[in-house]
């Protein structure tokens, strides 16, 4: 496994690799890997001749008050984890490496889908994510790149950047994996105390109990959201906390209020959740039929 940190050197590496015919497939992380990023690590191995794993704490995705700073670095344990999935290169440039101004002069922004949901309240995130995806598109040029659901919005913004833009990348979608709790495996879980560890599942087991008023009970979504929003309350009682939003939506991120019957049969829907447990903000989703 090679480590690289310079981007022209990467590039020269993956324009090698092209020119022989192997196809290159991609994943995007900013390291403290887990069992949910080594998902996405075994399928681009199976799919593709290379995969290159990029590890870079992007500054541009973070807020002024958020967790750059703070956010897990674990380096060796990653590139122990990299050379263990026998990943082929891991692209680890610095900051300066990536934002040499320091600041980006280009941004790149998917209107609309950028300012629901997460990006309602982490104005900048996206624009940050998007930005650094194309530049590291433009570095590894995969064939293939793999995108976790469990940031079901993220996913859907890069679609959307690929098909607006025209990049020759499939971007393949990978399920949420999942502790056997259901709580779903995050960089982020490492903040939690072990009393805030223990509840963290409560997300999961209110989308779950959502989908369940949707199906069995039929009542209007607003009805099943509110039920579920004080079902979430109920299960962290003990522990401070704060429900940031809990909203649905069809697969395409347009937002569903209607009553289920008005929804025609076999429409997709997606269950949103974001908490603050503590200080510490987790995300989750789910995706069903009707
Ligand atoms: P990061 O949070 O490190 O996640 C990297 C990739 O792993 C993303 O595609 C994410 O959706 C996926 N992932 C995380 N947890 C997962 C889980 N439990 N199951 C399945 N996939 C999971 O997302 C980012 O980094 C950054 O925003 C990035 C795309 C790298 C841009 O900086």
């Amino acid at each position: 496994m090679k480590v690289v940190k310079k981007i022209s050197l990467m590039q020269k590496t993956v324009d090698k690799l092209r020119c022989e015919g192997k196809s290159i497939g991609f994943v995007a992380t900013m390291g403290a890997l887990h069992k949910g990023h080594i998902e996405l690590i075994r399928k681009a191995k199976k799919e593709n001749d290379i995969v290159v794993v990029s590890i870079f704490v992007n500054p541009l995705q973070f807020g002024p008050k958020e967790d750059y700073k703070k956010y897990p670095r674990p380096i060796t344990k990653d590139l122990k984890i990299c050379r263990d999935e026998k990943v082929d290169f891991v692209f680890y440039p610095s900051a300066e490496e990536m934002y040499p101004y320091r600041e980006n002069l280009t941004y790149v922004e998917v209107s609309k889908l950028q300012y629901i949901l997460c990006g309602k309240y982490r104005p900048g995130h996206f624009r940050g994510v998007a930005t650094v995806v194309v530049k590291l598109f433009n570095i590894i040029k995969p064939h293939k790149a793999y995108f976790g659901e469990k940031d079901y919005q993220q996913l859907k913004i890069i679609q959307q950047i690929v098909k607006d833009l025209n990049f020759d990348t499939e971007i393949v979608p990978v399920a949420t994996l999942r502790e056997e709790s259901g709580l779903a495996c995050s960089s982020r879980n490492s903040y939690l105390s072990s009393s805030e560890y223990k509840v963290a599942n409560s997300l999961y087991k209110s989308l779950l109990y959502c989908k369940d008023l949707i199906l069995k009970k039929k009542w209007n979504i607003k009805k099943c959201i509110k039920k579920s929003k004080e079902y979430l309350s109920t299960l962290l009682s003990e522990i401070k906390h704060k429900i940031q939003y809990f909203e649905i939506y069809d697969t395409n991120l347009n937002i569903v209020n209607d009553d289920i019957s008005k929804i025609s049969p076999k429409t997709e829907l997606r269950i949103f959740v974001a908490v603050f447990i503590g200080s510490t903000r987790l995300i989750d989703n789910i995706g069903f039929k009707i």
